[in-house]
């Protein structure tokens, strides 16, 4: 009988972070670590640390602070009042010191959080943190507690002149990625060095609230700080994303400290540190008007005759009734695939989901349709999780 637990199972093996950290253990001196662990020695940056040591050793109440005492829940109220002011001078961002918690590392504040919001949840389904530009940071490939916790999208490559490239996040289809609880990226990314701009972030932002979860953004190299990025194009911050920082690329991986610069409640909550994921909107199934109803009725007749434009022409008139009726967008992308028009189909489809927040049957019947759309083209993976997404919203 196996009597491993599960987490040993899981964790007494190989992990992309242990091998990490076991090569770079191996690598001799004059080896410049940009990879991981702390970029840089820098004398001047390590004169400051040493001094600011010295002083603290030299004061009691200081010392008393830096190593005699245990701190809050969430870390020393100084120090995170300090990132907090700091960062809203810099970036006039609306923060406090309950807007930062500190963890043992920002590796710590993966696991807590991927665990947090991914993972088997009471209901039993399987939650993911959804990493939407791949290559990404390996370290990220162990944290969960349960196995499957990731999904990742592989970018597109730009070339560009001079024999560079650029990872761009690949946006389209990430909306139709079922069970994600959070959307998670490096920036700079860890291995390649790429830097996502500050459209992209915003439209995975935009992308993250569209789906009801954080965007958790892992900034252990980027701005604010050490900033070992070559586009400034400044950060982004509000209520649903979930900023991560660490010291330990500034050239103190020793200290091990974490920041974590996210909304009250994320921060508030009994340690560990999230909420889940906010509840869906509810609103009731979408129904047709007493007229549209009669035109999709004729509509169906004249498909079944094969009078394809003549069924459009019915529910083009009724579209002309009822303009912001889901149902009626997924009729007319219905009526678009039997004209083989599946892009058209598939653009009608997400039209009625944007239309139908909340409401689970017209949000699987439009699924359903971007699925069908999908396949007809031969995209099958993404029409598979277009049709997994229809089977996970679809009302019980
Ligand atoms: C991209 C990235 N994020 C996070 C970390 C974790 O850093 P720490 O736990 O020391 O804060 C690393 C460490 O190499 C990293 O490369």
């Amino acid at each position: 009988m196996d009597s491993k637990t599960r987490f040993a199972r899981r964790f007494v093996r190989p992990t992309g972070a242990l091998e990490l950290m076991q090569d770079l253990a191996l690598a001799g001196s004059g080896v410049h670590m940009l990879g991981g662990g702390n970029p840089a020695r820098i004398p001047a940056v390590e004169a400051v640390y040493a001094r600011r040591l010295a002083e603290i050793a030299a004061d009691p109440s200081q010392y008393g602070r830096f190593a005699a005492s245990y701190a809050g829940p969430a870390g020393d109220g100084r120090f995170r009042a300090a990132v907090a002011a700091t960062l809203a001078d810099r970036y006039g961002w609306p923060l406090s010191e309950r807007n930062v918690a500190l963890t043992g590392g920002s590796q710590a504040a993966f696991f807590t959080l991927f665990n947090l919001l991914a993972g088997e949840s009471v209901d039993a389904r399987n939650r993911r943190v959804l990493l939407p530009l791949s290559p990404e940071y390996v370290g990220h490939t162990d944290v969960g507690l349960s196995e499957g916790m990731l999904v990742s999208r592989p970018a597109d490559i730009e070339r560009l002149d001079g024999r560079l490239f650029k990872y761009r996040p690949r946006l389209a289809g990430l909306e139709s990625v079922p069970d994600v609880a959070a959307i998670c990226v490096s920036r700079p990314t860890n291995p390649s060095g790429n830097v996502l701009t500050l459209d992209e972030l915003g439209a995975l932002d935009a992308l993250a609230r569209s789906r009801g979860v954080p965007l958790i953004v892992d900034a252990a190299y980027g701005l604010p700080f050490p900033g070992i990025q070559f586009v400034a194009d400044g950060l982004l911050w509000n209520d649903n994303v979930i900023l991560c920082l660490s010291l330990s690329k500034l050239g103190l991986p020793a200290t091990r400290t974490g920041i974590v610069v996210a909304a009250e409640p994320v921060i508030e909550a009994p340690p560990p540190v999230v909420e889940l994921p906010r509840e869906r909107p509810s609103r009731p199934p979408a129904t047709l008007a007493p007229a549209s109803r009669a035109l999709v009725a004729q509509a169906a007749a004249q498909r079944k005759k094969g009078d394809l434009p003549g069924a459009s022409v019915s529910l083009d008139r009724a579209l002309r009734i009822e303009p912001n009726n889901p149902l009626l967008w997924i009729e007319t992308g219905r009526l678009r695939m039997d004209q083989r028009n599946f892009a058209q189909a598939e653009n009608m489809a997400r039209k009625a989901l944007a239309m139908s927040v909340g409401d689970d049957a017209t949000q699987s019947a439009a699924w359903d349709l971007v699925g069908q759309s999908l396949k007809a083209r031969g995209r099958n993976v993404e029409a598979e999780e277009a049709f997994a997404k229809a089977r996970e919203v679809a009302p019980r």
